[in-house]
């Protein structure tokens, strides 16, 4: 019998992001069969990104002929967020047809039908009917606190063009390095930085795959690089940093010259940026410089200002200056201020920034739920709708500290409900335009970008371009594993090579692939900062990491969550407890484990939690209470085979035993 087509398609087409329509013929299930070489033929406009794009994503493929027709014969240089990136595929035994209006849309049918090809999903009948939900779907990445190379930025866009996302937004500037080469403040570079024929040359390389490329210069905070440079910008000095977190240093606001020279520097990336936006800073001011020097301390006196009211006024300032180039600001949710100036508002601290920025008329970009440097798995970023009422998304934020999977830091996650002050519940109609992932890079360089940003960064891709009721997390592990194979690295293949690399065989990386790293900012914190932040101290400057800490060690090429923890559940508990026993017994020196010898050994423990309990010489309560013992980081690990055994005992023991309450 044949099975019915859509359903074959909803359980198995490799697509990611989703499209928002796919229908197929009644009664075909078959793939076309053709050996033939692939040929484009242009029906009508015949550009030059799109035949290029075309043969370097399928030309490897037999397709037989694939006809292109672009409607639009109007040639947009530059992509935009007016963009039509919408288009048509059909696959017909003897063409595949793709049609858009405009040369944006042809990309990104090209990049849906390289990944049909690459799984050999070229269903006869299919014919898929695409646009995305959001016109801006980024991603943010930070290279400051590390450099990446220009060579290393290349495939981050293609990747981001795999998966439709369509804005490289590059936070160029930080109190650690500042990676753009001003020729009027020729000071101000870092000695690692873009050469401007670098940034054009990534500009052109993104352009041609519909990819914008959006510069940030944070500001008038995070400057403490700028103030090494010109330290007359600031109303204090301040020596070189390497180390991580907020630090004090503060562009003065009441310098002329401050401004004349972010005058030119804007003035200065618009020569380099072309798009319509330039970000600008805003977030995490720390206005301890502006309250204690006199002349600025006098002025907020006299003006009845506070320091927040002062870095609006900055803001009018710097944001008038942008206009004046064409273009329009942006800036992170600590902007928010009832006289703010028109300014698209990047949300970051949690679910209630987003309807203050509405509140305010001002269109916002959700990012919130997107920080990939935190760790998480991937449907918790998947599981956040950038349009969810606010009350949802609040529930969804408290939820986080149940997750057994977080259950260590539930005190941070705790934390961040500071960032709820001043909530409004907005109900109007101003539009969310969209939404970026940031991977702040603390602990990210370019020899882990891969596992860090692809791990996780399809799922955002499709929340922000497939209908919002696309939620199931089956289907989304499913073809979230399938994409990796259409992106520039697998993150999985990438971490075994560095597993590799580091001297570990394929039994040792097989049981390591069972740990993660910590989430949240564990990692970046420490134990004693993290403990200062908890207990709202100021917290010490003594971190384990800072700019110039090698990113050499298990923790940095674990992929942050554990597939093949997931992959284990598709045994039966006993038969992943003997394999965990099995490749422990053939890595018995606990000693050569370094760090790693107390995961491991928790790792030996649980399972051996399971055999007893198999053995019968324990009860499921009593297994259960000792995974729960045993599910806790060691260091900068956690196994994620505890939390997958304790919460399947917990289930067995809720359904079969009355819902007894096990203790957190
Ligand atoms: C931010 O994460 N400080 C925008």
């Amino acid at each position: 019998m044949i099975e019915p087509m859509n359903e074959k398609i909803e359980h198995t087409l490799a697509c990611m992001p989703w499209p928002a329509r796919v229908e197929t013929v009644a009664g075909s299930a078959g793939t076309k069969a053709c050996a033939e070489a692939t040929t484009f033929k242009f029906l009508a406009v015949d550009d030059p990104r799109v035949r290029q794009y075309a043969e370097r994503v399928l030309g490897t493929y037999t397709l037989g002929p694939v006809e292109i027709d672009i409607s639009s014969s109007e040639a947009e240089a530059m992509p935009s967020v007016a963009m039509d990136e919408s288009y048509r595929l059909s696959i017909d035994e003897g063409v595949i047809s793709l049609s858009s209006n405009a040369v944006w849309g042809a990309l990104r049918g090209l990049a849906t039908l390289a990944q049909l090809a690459r799984h050999d999903h070229l269903f006869v009948g299919l014919s898929i009917d695409d646009f995305p939900r959001f016109a801006w779907r980024g991603l943010l990445l930070d290279v400051a606190r590390h450099f990446f190379p220009l060579q290393s930025l290349l495939p981050v866009i293609d990747g981001l063009a795999a998966l439709k996302m369509n804005v490289l937004h590059l936070h160029l500037s930080d109190d650690q390095a500042f990676r753009f080469p001003s020729a009027a403040y020729p000071k101000l570079a870092s000695a690692e930085h873009y050469s401007l024929e670098e940034l054009r040359t990534l500009v052109r390389y993104a352009a041609n795959r519909g990819v914008r490329v959006i510069p940030e210069l944070d500001m008038p905070g995070h400057v403490t690089s700028w103030l090494n440079a010109y330290p007359e910008w600031g109303s204090e000095s301040v020596a070189p940093s390497l180390r991580f977190g907020v630090h004090k240093a503060c562009l003065n606001p009441l310098d002329e010259n401050v401004y004349d020279a972010i005058e030119t520097l804007l003035g200065e990336l618009a020569d380099v940026f072309p798009d319509d936006y330039v970000h600008v800073g805003g977030d995490e001011v720390n206005s301890v410089w502006w309250r204690r020097d006199p002349v600025i301390a006098a002025y907020l006196k006299e003006q009845g200002m506070t320091t927040h009211d002062l870095q609006n006024a900055f803001l009018v300032r710097v944001c008038a200056m942008v206009g004046k180039l064409g273009k329009q600001p942006i800036g992170w949710d600590e902007i928010l201020h009832p006289d703010m100036p028109d300014c698209l508002v990047q949300n970051w601290r949690g679910a209630t920034t987003r309807d203050r920025a509405l509140g305010l008329s001002k269109p916002v970009l959700v990012s919130a739920s997107y920080y990939l440097d935190l760790h998480y798995p991937a449907d918790i970023h998947y599981g956040f709708d950038p349009e969810a009422p606010q009350s949802q998304w609040i529930k969804q934020e408290d939820a986080l500290q149940d997750d057994p999977r977080l259950r260590h830091v539930a005190d941070g996650i705790e934390w961040t409900k500071q960032w709820r002050a001043e909530s409004t519940n907005f109900t109007g109609d101003v539009k969310v335009m969209g939404g970026e992932a940031c991977l702040w890079a603390e602990l990210v360089d370019p020899d882990v970008l891969a596992t860090r940003l692809w791990s996780r960064l399809p799922v955002v891709a499709e929340r922000l371009w497939s209908p919002a009721s696309r939620t199931d997390v089956e289907s989304m592990y499913r073809r979230l594993q399938a994409c990796w194979l259409s992106l520039p690295e697998d993150p999985e293949l990438t971490a075994r090579l560095r597993l590799q690399e580091m001297g570990f065989d394929d039994a040792q990386i097989a049981l390591l692939f069972l740990l993660e790293p910590v989430k949240w900012y564990g990692r970046l914190l420490g134990e004693q900062a993290l403990a200062a932040r908890l207990a709202g101290a100021e917290m010490p400057k003594a971190r384990p990491y800072q700019a110039d800490t090698p990113l050499n060690r298990v923790a940095d090429f674990l992929p942050p969550e554990s597939m093949a923890a997931r992959r284990l559940d598709e045994l039966i508990p006993v038969d992943a407890a003997m394999r965990i026993k099995d490749l422990i017994a053939v890595w018995p020196d606990a000693k050569s484990k370094g760090e790693l010898s107390a995961v491991l050994a928790a790792v030996e423990q649980g399972a051996d939690v399971l055999l007893s309990l198999e053995a019968g010489a324990c009860n499921v309560a009593e297994a259960l209470g000792r995974l729960l013992e045993l599910d806790v980081p060691y260091g900068e690990y956690v196994a994620a085979p505890l939390t997958r055994w304790r919460l399947a005992l917990q289930t067995f023991l809720a359904e079969s035993d009355g819902n007894p309450q096990i203790e957190q």
